[in-house]
């Protein structure tokens, strides 16, 4: 590595990203767009950070013409686009911002139930139309309202505490054992959810099994006049049966952010089945795009790879064994990514031990096929010390760290 480490960030990231990381020692340079396969293969050349959105594909061929880098950060919440196996099968780092842009959805989801109740869209609309319709026909405070969430993760939870703060109640249903957070009632079955809830919201994460999930059953099985919404994955809702609900009337209104198929880029042509209904909110996947997040993300995910650069730690990584071990002034550190197989602590610390290595800490994660290992050293050691440790069978990557 050379002495000052060099990141490159693409797409536009936010300032704090450059900021974050220049301050910690790395020189940056950050580029607007995103770079295909072999454009990035020639710019990674001499570089040990890597920070994209979603656009940039980390691709194998990508990882194995990198061999300088060390850690990649993906500035969002998903990673599909860098091939995490195969960077881990090189001890390349890579990070994500899984938590960053949740405010931003629940507080969007909030506005949006709020607005389907009192069904402001079609109130503005008619106002823009030069129609004064003053009614409460059809108009709801969301106060002693049921909210359903299907999902109760990191959206979930935080929507359910600011809906009963507003004065709703909250149901949940997850697939996973979860604490019901203040007054929130968790449902044993889905339908239970779909029966009782005067509003539906989906926040499940986008595993395969959830292609397709909510169709014409479920709508059938919500109240009627309910209402719907979907900010968690386009994949997720069948949007013909969710017309089918809207028109027949069985359901009140709809807030649709994340759809099968989306346009590539801004400016675009939206197409869906949902367009023009009535009571219907449509947006263009902006659930978690708020300026306090992108700066959120910023600054999450260059700490993230700063620390892994200058200390190691792996705390939140996305394909290696997360530990986080804090630096002690006047000590070495080592940091081993091995394969995981029985054994490799005993040997590293044979080795250590044979040559009168102080070992100050020492902290092991193992995941899946892969351990990483950060030992603590005072006193120094030698040359030959490191070449026995690189040269074990199960040795993925070894860095001195200081
Ligand atoms: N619209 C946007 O801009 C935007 C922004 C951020 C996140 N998201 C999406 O929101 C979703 C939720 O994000 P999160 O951070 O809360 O995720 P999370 O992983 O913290 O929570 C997801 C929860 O859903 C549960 N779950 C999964 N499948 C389920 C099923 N079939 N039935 C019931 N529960 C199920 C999981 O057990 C988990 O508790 C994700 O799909 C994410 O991609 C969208």
């Amino acid at each position: 590595m050379s002495a000052v480490p060099r990141a490159l960030l693409l797409e536009s990231l936010h300032p704090l990203a450059t900021r974050v990381l220049a301050q910690a020692g790395i020189d940056v340079v950050a580029r607007p767009g995103a770079m295909d396969e072999d454009e990035l293969i020639e710019a990674l050349d001499g570089v040990q950070v890597l920070g994209i959105r979603s656009k940039t594909h980390v691709t194998r061929r990508v990882l194995e013409h990198a061999g300088d880098l060390l850690v990649i950060g993906a500035y969002c919440i998903g990673t599909n686009q860098i091939d995490l196996a195969e960077a881990a099968a090189r001890g390349v780092a890579a990070f994500n911002a899984p938590f960053s842009n949740t405010r931003s959805v629940v507080e969007l989801a909030i506005a949006e139930i709020i607005s389907m109740t009192r069904r402001l869209t079609e109130k503005n609309t008619l106002m823009h139309a030069g129609v004064w319709d003053k009614s409460a026909d059809g108009a709801h405070e969301i106060r002693g309202r049921r909210l359903g969430i299907i999902g109760y993760g990191n959206i979930g939870t935080q929507l359910s505490v600011l809906a009963e703060n507003l004065g709703m109640y909250v149901s949940f249903y997850d697939t996973a054992d979860k604490l019901a957070l203040s007054n929130a009632h968790r449902c044993a079955t889905i339908e239970e959810l779909l029966e009782t809830s005067d509003v539906v919201t989906i926040h499940v994460d986008g595993r395969p099994g959830n292609a397709g999930f909510f169709g014409t059953e479920q709508f059938k099985r919500m109240r009627e006049g309910a209402l719907f919404l979907n900010l968690s994955r386009g994949i997720v809702v069948d949007h013909v049966a969710l017309r089918e609900a809207l028109e027949s009337g069985h359901l009140a209104g709809a807030a649709v952010d994340v759809f099968p198929t989306e346009p590539k880029g801004r400016g675009d042509e939206f197409v869906s089945e949902l367009r023009g209904l009535p009571n219907v909110i449509l947006t263009p996947h902006i659930g978690g795009s708020t300026e306090e997040a992108q700066s959120d993300i910023g600054g999450f995910v260059a700490n993230k790879l700063a620390s892994f650069v200058d200390e190691g730690n792996t705390t939140l990584s996305v394909n290696l064994p997360g530990v986080g071990l804090p630096e002690q002034a006047g000590q070495s550190r080592i940091g081993h990514v091995h394969i995981n197989t029985p054994g490799v602590l005993a040997q590293v610390n044979s080795i250590l031990a044979e040559h009168k290595v102080n070992v100050e800490g020492q902290l092991l994660s193992t995941r899946g096929e892969y351990g990483y290992l950060i030992t603590d050293i005072s006193g120094g050691f030698s040359d030959e010390v490191l070449e026995r440790l690189r040269s074990m069978e199960q040795t993925v990557r070894l860095r001195v760290l200081s």
